[in-house]
């Protein structure tokens, strides 16, 4: 074992968007160093292969466990959904949390559900990862999906409250108003920027579809794994961010994202 309590907690996504989960991380856990990585050059992830996705994910992993990593955390949705298992058996002793069942698990928590609504890119969707994980806990409850691939450039325009985001939500949500989901899971990293708009539209008719944002619940489950394994940090609080390609554009998104200045963005091109 080469991590200690001081390590830093590993933060990998496809590009800017894992930055959601970051946030949240960093609320959740204000004691932790962070290494974030993007993968700037190679983004957008959810249409890409299974296959292609999967050897960027362990290249990226191998870059987090030379960094010494006491955990990984998946952020992206796409890599979640098609190199999970790869993952943990790339990290060895070194625990691997992702969003699909951190969000999984949050939607199904609380009243007893029996339907419930996933958005995700068309590599989510597709591999149905999201279904998988609903059903391996309660095969009875019904899941409704939608793939949403325009809402990502949306979210990195920062059109995130405008009229062509709204009228691009109604037309994607449009199948969820005619049925009767109790929560809808945001299934991509960049989909919490909607959080505000998204309730607005699903809920205009007295309904009350309660939102699932994954990256709180990923790090709820950070803590709690931290805190069951005896690995929490009292004296780190760093940020370090790496990207494969144009940093100087990544520290200005991510300004957009986390709301506050980031500093030292820096380049790792990765084979
Ligand atoms: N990070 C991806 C996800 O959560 C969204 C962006 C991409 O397609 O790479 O699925």
């Amino acid at each position: 074992m080469q991590h200690s309590n001081t390590s830093p907690i590993g933060i990998f996504d496809s590009g800017i968007g894992g930055l959601t989960v970051a946030k949240s991380v960093i609320k959740a856990l204000p004691n932790e160093d962070i290494i974030y990585f993007g993968d700037t050059a190679r983004v957008p992830y959810g249409i890409k292969s299974e296959e292609t996705v999967r050897s960027y994910a362990l290249q990226i992993t191998d870059f987090l466990m030379r960094h010494k990593v006491k955990m990984i955390l998946i952020a992206c949705n796409t890599v979640s959904a098609s190199a999970k298992e790869e993952i943990i058996e790339a990290a060895g002793d070194v625990p691997v949390l992702d969003v699909i069942s951190a969000g999984t698990k949050a939607a199904i928590d609380g009243p007893k559900r029996r339907h419930v609504g996933v958005i995700g890119t068309l590599g989510t969707i597709n591999s149905k990862a999201y279904v998988k994980s609903v059903h391996a806990i309660d095969p009875t409850i019904k899941v409704t999906q939608k793939a949403c691939p325009l809402l990502v450039p949306l979210a990195e325009e920062g059109w995130i409250d405008n009229e062509v985001a709204r009228l691009t939500l109604r037309q994607y949500l449009d199948v969820f108003r005619i049925t009767d989901i109790e929560s809808l899971i945001l299934g991509c990293t960049h989909y919490p920027l909607f959080k505000q708009v998204i309730p607005k539209i699903l809920n205009g008719e007295g309904r009350n579809i309660q939102i699932i944002d994954s990256a709180d619940s990923i790090a709820a489950s950070a803590k709690e794994k931290l805190e069951a394994l005896d690995m929490l940090n009292a004296e780190g609080g760093g940020f370090e961010c790496y990207v494969s390609d144009r940093p100087q554009r990544f520290q200005e998104l991510a300004e957009r994202f986390l709301g506050h200045p980031v500093k030292g963005v820096h380049i790792e091109q990765l084979p």
